[in-house]
């Protein structure tokens, strides 16, 4: 088959379509997939460069945590689905590929309404947000939500899930026109932090849970913003890895911290999360009140550019990879 390959750790340059060998026929609860279509994570970038090795047993030269397709065959004890029906999910790795290969219990059913090439776009996005702030964050119904470079793929798609709930969200973003368009779904307080990070004054102590997917940057600020027994949820690192900060803030407030990654979680923990992602956003997505969060689709031949595209951190939403094998 086809697929992305890392032909050495660097550059995008690096990136080229290559023959590799199949994943093989399904065993047991597997389910062999038709690749239509898989978005790129920032994971992807990393792991090119060499520093984010996937997971044992993932190919450790194709990238891609998630994907949209066609199932293709069902080992002997999957009953989930059958061939032909259109599915998502999460991955540890080697989704950028003409095939994939997982467990049944890590997909669900894509909603009718949805076209493979949008539908790709929802997985790690959309299970990263509801796995964080509602499952972990336990973000209840009247508590506030900040989320940080709420333009971003998992921003935009815990904004969509708050607002569905009714939450109140503020959002930061360094980049003006981001925020603006995240108004039309529904954001209720935007910060602009691309001159001045100190969002806290804006905020003052209001904020139960946060969802940040910067770190080490905001993290003096996230401290001050929340209120007691607020919960602070770090789900990216972008703005660094290192802090300093008051523990006495933590401490008065009664504040929780938390980290979270998906993919180096235990199959039956991401199981769990798909279950959950199952259950509380696939009704919203087949209702129409959450959309995907497409900003652009690549061809896989031009996965070097689609890379760069992410890297420039220009993009509202998520940056998708067509593998050719239709809606
Ligand atoms: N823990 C997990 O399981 C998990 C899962 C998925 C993603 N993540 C992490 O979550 C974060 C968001 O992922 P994503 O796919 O949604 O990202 P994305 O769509 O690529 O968006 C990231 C955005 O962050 C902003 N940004 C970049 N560098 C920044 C900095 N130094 N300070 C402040 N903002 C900065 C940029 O927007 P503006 O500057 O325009 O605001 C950028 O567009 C990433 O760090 C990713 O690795 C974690």
């Amino acid at each position: 088959m086809k697929a992305v390959y890392i032909r050495e750790f660097g550059g995008p340059e690096n990136l080229e379509i290559r023959e590799v060998e199949d994943p093989g026929d399904p065993e047991g609860n597997e389910v062999l997939v038709r690749v239509a279509a898989a978005a790129l994570n920032r994971a992807d970038l990393l792991q090119r460069k060499g520093f984010y090795p996937a997971p044992e047993g993932y190919p450790d030269r194709i990238p891609g945590l998630e994907f949209a397709g066609t199932v293709v065959a069902c080992g002997p004890s999957a009953g989930r689905f059958r061939e032909s029906d259109r599915v998502f999910g999460i991955t540890a790795g080697g989704a950028q590929a003409e095939f994939v290969l997982t467990r049944e219990d890590h997909l669900a059913p894509v909603p009718s309404n949805l076209e493979l090439v949008d539908a790709a776009a929802v997985p790690e996005a959309f299970i990263t947000a509801h796995d964080a702030v509602w499952t972990q964050g336990g973000l209840k119904e009247g508590e506030t939500l900040l989320i940080h470079a709420v333009g971003s793929g998992v921003g935009l798609a815990a904004l969509q899930i708050a607002k569905a709930k009714g939450n109140r969200v503020i959002g930061t973003s360094r980049t003006a026109e981001k925020i603006e368009d995240c108004k039309k779904f529904g954001l209720d307080v935007a910060i602009d932090t691309g001159e001045d990070s100190g969002f806290s004054a804006q905020i003052g102590n209001s904020v139960d849970v946060i969802l940040d997917l910067v770190g080490a940057s905001y993290f003096q600020e996230n401290l001050k913003s929340l209120a007691p027994k607020g919960r602070l949820m770090l789900v990216g690192l972008v703005g660094g890895r290192k802090a300093e900060f008051d523990l006495g803030t933590a401490l008065t407030k009664r504040l929780t911290i938390k980290g979270t990654v998906l993919r180096s979680r235990s199959d039956e923990e991401k199981a769990s999360a798909t279950a959950a992602f199952a259950r509380d956003i696939l009704p919203l997505l087949e209702s129409g009140s959450i959309v995907p969060n497409v900003d652009r689709v690549f061809a896989a031949e031009d996965v070097r550019e689609a890379h760069e595209y992410l890297e420039s951190n220009e993009s509202f939403g998520k940056v998708v990879l067509s593998m050719g094998n239709g809606q």
